[in-house]
C-alpha cells in the first residue's frame, strides 16, 4: 500500500496538536518524526518528551526517525513513548544486526535508513530482517531541501534487490519530496513517500490531499 508520512520537521511546533489534527483528519497514514541529535546530523530537533506528549493526538502509525549515534542506546525509551516503526541509520551502527534484532524483539516494525552516498550493498545481509528500508534523498539533518536526482536510481536499485528475494519490503523515500516528483519516485518502487515542507507550507488538509490522490491513482495503475 502507499502510505504518506508527513514529517513533523516543517510543522509549526507552537501549533503542533492543531497541524496533527489536520494531517490525520486529512487522511495521512503515517505521522514521520525526525530526530536529531546534533552529531550524527547537524541539527538538534525533538526527542522523547515531544513524542510522549503527542503520542495521545492520533492513532497513525509513528514513525520515528532516528539520525542520533549509537541508536542502541534509546530503542527502549523510544518504545516507550509511542513508536510504532523505528528506523535506525546503517552508517550510524556498529552491530547494525544487533539493534535491528532489538527493535523486532520489542515488537514493533524495525527500518534501516541509508544516506544519499552509502552504497546500497550495505543493505545486503540485513534486508531479510527489517521492515522497511528508508532511502534518504537529501542528505539528512534539514527539511525543505532539494532531491538528490541519484537516489531515485538507488530505490530502482533495492527494490530489485527485493525482488529477487521475493521480498516486499516498504520502501520509504525522505528528502525533497514534491507533488512534481513524487510519481518518480513511485515508479522507482518507493511506497512510503515522507513529505515536509511539501505538506506543512501553506494549505495543510490541501496539501495532504494532493499527495493522497497522487498516492491512490498509482495504486490503481
Ligand atoms: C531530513 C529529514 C526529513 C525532512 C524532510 O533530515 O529526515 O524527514 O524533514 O523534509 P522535506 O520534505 O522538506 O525535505
Ligand atoms: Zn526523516
Amino acid at each position: 500500500m502507499n502510505c504518506l508520512s508527513p514529517s513533523l520537521l516543517s510543522a509549526d511546533f507552537a501549533r503542533l496538536a492543531e497541524q496533527i489534527a489536520l494531517i490525520d483528519e486529512a487522511g495521512a497514514q503515517y505521522v514521520h518524526i525526525d530526530v536529531m541529535d546534533g552529531v550524527f546530523v547537524p541539527s538538534i530537533s525533538i526527542g522523547l518528551p515531544v513524542i510522549k506528549a503527542i503520542r495521545p493526538l492520533t492513532e497513525r502509525i509513528f514513525d520515528v526517525h532516528l539520525m542520533i549515534t549509537e541508536p542502541e542506546r534509546y530503542i527502549d525509551a523510544f518504545v516507550e513513548a509511542g513508536a510504532d516503526l523505528l528506523t535506525v541509520h546503517a552508517e550510524a551502527c556498529t552491530h547494525l544486526d544487533r539493534t535491528i534484532r532489538k527493535i523486532k524483539e520489542k515488537g514493533i516494525l524495525a527500518g534501516v535508513a541509508v544516506n544519499p552516498a552509502t552504497p546500497v550493498g550495505v543493505l545486503e545481509y540485513i534486508l531479510e530482517e527489517v521492515d522497511m528500508v528508508l532511502v534518504m534523498s537529501v542528505n539528512p539533518g534539514f527539511g525543505g531541501q532539494r532531491l538528490i536526482p541519484y537516489t531515485i536510481g538507488k530505490i530502482y536499485d533495492i527494490k530489485n534487490l527485493l525482488e529477487k528475494r521475493g521480498l516486499k519490503t516498504d520502501i520509504e523515500i525522505d528528502g525533497g519530496v514534491t507533488l512534481e516528483n513524487v510519481d518518480q519516485a513511485m515508479d522507482a518502487g518507493a511506497n512510503i513517500i515522507v513529505a515536509g515542507s511539501a505538506v506543512f507550507a501553506g494549505d495543510i488538509k490541501a496539501n495532504v490531499e494532493g499527495f493522497l490522490t497522487r498516492l491512490k491513482r498509482r495504486e490503481k495503475a
